[in-house]
């Protein structure tokens, strides 16, 4: 795990930590950071929250909202939690969605772009938000989105 992701679990982890409900908050939030429950970061997650790992298995393959695999080559999360979407959270996702040529939730044909909408990626103070394997975009406007798409491309040589 890299240290920008340790930094983002750790945050998970303090906010979570000795909370009721805490395994399925803290990996919920985990999948809305990373579009999927990574497995090396949850196993760091349940160690810091003194969680076996057979408990966080058993909650992963319970509930089929988890995701374990990446569900695309670049996930994108884009937040339409309150603060969110009073600065035009919902404009990002219409964008993202023209741009890509597919809706939420859905991945490309290409299999590069995944797109999925989130809650809250705790960062309300940068509304509104997207979050690109961990690269974090803020107070971000519609007229921004193909470039930072086109920069992503750019890294498979399209
Ligand atoms: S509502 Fe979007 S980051 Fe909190």
């Amino acid at each position: 795990m890299n240290e920008e992701n340790k930094a983002k679990v750790d945050a998970i982890i303090r906010k979570w930590s000795g909370k009721r409900g805490a395994l399925i908050m803290a990996l919920h939030e985990l999948q809305g950071q990373f579009g999927y429950v990574p497995w090396e970061e949850a196993l760091y997650l349940g160690q810091e929250l003194g969680i076996p790992m057979a408990k966080i298995y058993e909650c992963l393959t319970f509930y089929n909202y988890f995701k374990v695999k990446a569900p695309g080559k670049y996930v994108i999360s884009v937040c339409d939690g309150t603060a969110c979407h009073i600065k035009g959270g919902a404009s990002l996702i219409e964008e993202l969605e023209k741009e890509l040529g597919v809706p939420a939730g859905a991945t490309t044909d290409d299999g590069l772009f995944y797109v999925q909408v989130v809650r809250c990626l705790g960062c309300c103070g940068l509304a509104p938000v997207m979050v690109i394997n961990g690269v974090t975009y803020g107070k971000l406007t519609t007229d921004k989105i193909k470039s930072i798409i086109n920069e992503w491309r750019a890294k498979e040589g399209n």
